[in-house]
């Protein structure tokens, strides 16, 4: 490793994989997934366009660069259990169909969140909430429905969505509120007894900001102390070009991994907008107006502020790459830019730029140096 040190102008990313491999391109059919092997599975989220394979320029992409997936919406509760007792697993089987032709590592998202929850889970006939115990059975009905039918297929799920705030308090969901902070550990032991193989996660945005994730810690420290099993933290790391710093984001890996459990990186997008005060996360709920001065770059992305978006991944995968050990997944929230969520979040209307493809479904220059030994200015070492 010592001749890292003679090369201090290029991303430790771009040094390590350039001197373990030679010369990859996209072109010869090798992707990030070939890239990463055997340090993490590199994911994509899938969406409608993508799972009923309409979008063909994607599924190029996805299968020559990505080795894990994760439904970015189709298997959310209010998507797959609309009504009560009526199930609707046609995309979601399609998405396992292809996870599975694909040998792709699958993930489930997401069994118990407050967002995109169907209305009548929480409350009865007359539009009151329901006791603990009916929203407790109607929990126990949705994950070993959901997790039962693909026992076997899909490999992890992500149990718990988003039940932790950032100053570490519960979030005062319906589950939470109606439940108590049993929900969680209820969650996960019902997705255990329905498959007791597939690995089980807890997920949340703004991990790197010390009062969640000293909430996450201590949340799963009593979860571990009650001798349930969770096999995994997911940091979603929706974050921008100033958010959040490396550092705490670091600081955040080494905590949940000294929890004994897996870390990983499972919505990641890096915005190249603005980000207006206050809205940093990815709270669902938080909405800014739209601005013009929010929405800068509708023609495409000034030179300086592609490179600094360039580097940024760079900054985030280099600090992947150093932690491998602990990082089993690193997971993209979407293929290109132009599907992304965050054109219309938490601004409605904006032009951004967070992925690694861009709408024309070229690959950025993060992606370029990484795969093509040539641009990655080859070290001249012997290794
Ligand atoms: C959260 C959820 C994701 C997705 C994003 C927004 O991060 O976990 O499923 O809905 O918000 O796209």
């Amino acid at each position: 490793m010592k001749n890292l040190k003679l090369f201090p102008h290029i991303p430790l990313t771009v040094l390590i994989l350039t001197i373990s491999l030679s010369a990859f391109s996209l072109d010869k059919g090798k992707g990030m997934k070939d890239l990463f092997k055997g340090k993490f599975y590199i994911g994509t989220a899938m969406n409608a366009w993508h799972i009923t394979g309409k979008d063909t320029a994607s599924i190029r992409i996805i299968k020559q660069q990505f080795n894990s997936i994760t439904a970015d919406n189709c298997m959310k509760s209010g998507p797959i259990q609309p009504e009560e007792g009526k199930f609707n697993f046609k995309l979601p089987d399609q998405f396992v169909e292809f996870g599975m032709q694909n040998q792709m590592f699958i993930v489930g998202h997401c069994l118990v969140w407050h967002s995109q929850a169907p209305k009548w889970f929480f409350v009865d006939e007359k539009g009151n909430d329901v006791s603990r115990e009916v929203l407790i059975s109607r929990m126990k009905n949705h994950i070993q429905t959901v997790v039962g039918r693909y026992k076997g297929k899909v490999n992890g799920w992500d149990v718990v969505n988003e039940a932790i705030l950032d100053d570490g308090s519960w979030r005062q969901s319906k589950f939470y509120t109606i439940i108590g902070p049993d929900f969680v550990k209820l969650a996960f032991q019902f997705a255990h007894e329905a498959d007791p193989d597939a690995e089980l996660y807890y997920n949340d945005y703004s991990m790197a900001l010390p009062g969640r994730r000293e909430g996450v810690v201590k949340m799963v420290k009593e979860l571990q102390k009650d001798g349930v099993r969770i096999s995994g933290i997911g940091m979603q790391g929706h974050c921008s070009l100033d958010f959040p710093k490396i550092e705490e984001f670091e600081k955040s890996i080494l905590a949940f991994a000294s929890l004994g459990v897996k870390v990983m990186i499972t919505e990641m997008d890096i915005s190249a907008l603005p980000s207006p005060k206050d809205s940093r996360g990815a709270d669902v709920d938080s909405r800014v107006e739209y601005k013009n001065e929010l929405n800068p770059y509708t023609k495409g992305l000034p030179e300086e502020v592609e490179k600094a978006h360039a580097k940024r991944y760079h900054e985030f995968f280099d600090l992947f790459l150093k932690h491998q050990d602990k990082i089993s997944r690193v997971t993209l929230w979407g293929v290109q830019d132009g599907q992304s969520w965050k054109n219309n979040f938490p601004v409605p209307g904006r032009t951004d730029y967070p992925l690694l493809f861009d709408r024309n479904y070229q690959p950025k220059s993060f992606i370029t140096s990484l795969l093509s030994g040539d641009k990655a200015d080859k070290p001249k070492s012997d290794h």
